[in-house]
């Protein structure tokens, strides 16, 4: 019998949707036991969000502070022959319930296993899991496999749909003209082959890395325009996290102003410096073709 211990949040639904999928073909199978752990934030993140909620959770999530989750109810002690964490990227970072739970003492559940990782985020999730990869790592982890989904569309047309979402909690929008926000219910679907493959490997007894057979099947696809953006946002982000964060935690109404601040200049960024962004980025690209298929590499093969 092969235990499986699934760790998860979500919070519209959409990565409990796809872990679904992906454990799919663990689910009526008698030689497979399987244990799903919700994290539960303490209290609930809201959604749909308010703009100055949702920006209020940036210097947090960018500097990795946690917050309160209720107590797991799994057994950290107990024999797993897999775990698998499913988490969602908040400003180029592990979400915050996520960071809560690879901070806590429950953590040491990873210890000596192999650890798979699930993404479902809008399309920026390098820098993410290289903070999330390093914590499975000091748990004593082992990375097994990373399997990412992530929006199809275009950048600046996923930035808008995705925030018509998020502040209102509709998918659809101007009636369907555009795309739906999110990852598209095709795609969570079929991502019950990457369970196949799971099932495959555990029966196997071979608890080696499944990365390069995942990638045969789509697991994980780096655009190398990412690369660049994700480096560069990040560096600002740092900049405008520690300037909130002098004002106080999250929650606090002294750092309003500079949340608000934030906020506009995330509007301005996607408005203005997105789109100019897009365009060097492609020649970047085409400049530094050795360095960009070096991080490309890096990237998708899961390793630290
Ligand atoms: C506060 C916040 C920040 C986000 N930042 C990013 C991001 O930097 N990169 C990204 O690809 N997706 C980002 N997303 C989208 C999430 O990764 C995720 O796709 C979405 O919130 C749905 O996840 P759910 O399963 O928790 O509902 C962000 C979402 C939220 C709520």
């Amino acid at each position: 019998m092969k235990k499986i211990l699934v760790i998860h949040y979500s919070q519209t639904g959409q990565l409990t949707d796809i872990v679904d999928s992906v454990t799919a073909p663990f689910k009526n199978n008698e030689t497979v036991s399987i244990i799903y752990e919700n994290i539960k934030p303490k209290p609930a993140f809201p959604f749909p969000w308010s703009a100055t909620r949702f920006c209020d959770v940036f210097p947090e999530s960018v500097e990795g502070i946690p917050c309160e989750i209720e107590p797991v109810q799994f057994d950290p002690d107990g024999d797993y022959d897999l775990v698998i964490l499913a988490y969602q990227v908040w400003f180029l970072s592990p979400s915050l319930p996520i960071t809560a739970f690879l901070n806590s003492p429950e953590a040491k559940v990873m210890n000596g296993r192999p650890v798979l990782t699930i993404i479902g985020c809008r399309n920026m999730w390098l820098l993410a899991h290289e903070t999330v990869k390093q914590k499975i790592i000091r748990s004593g982890g082992r990375l097994f496999g990373n399997i990412v989904l992530g929006d199809r569309t275009n950048n600046l047309l996923g930035v808008l749909t995705i925030a018509v979402w998020m502040l209102s909690g509709k998918k659809k929008i101007l009636f369907g003209l555009l795309p739906d926000a999110g990852i598209s219910g095709r795609d969570i679907q079929d991502a019950s082959r990457f369970g196949a493959i799971l099932m495959e490997s555990l029966n196997n007894n071979d608890p080696g890395p499944v990365q390069e057979t995942l990638n045969r099947h789509g697991a994980v696809t780096v655009v190398p325009q990412y690369i660049l953006f994700e480096k560069r946002i990040h560096k600002i982000f740092k900049i405008w996290s520690k300037f909130i964060l002098r004002k106080g935690k999250r929650g606090n109404p002294a750092r309003r102003f500079r949340v608000r601040l934030f906020l506009a200049y995330l509007l301005a960024a996607i408005c203005v410096i997105a789109p100019v962004s897009s365009v060097l980025s492609i020649l970047a690209v085409k400049l530094k073709k050795g360095e960009i298929q070096k991080a490309i590499d890096y990237f998708s093969k899961n390793i630290v």
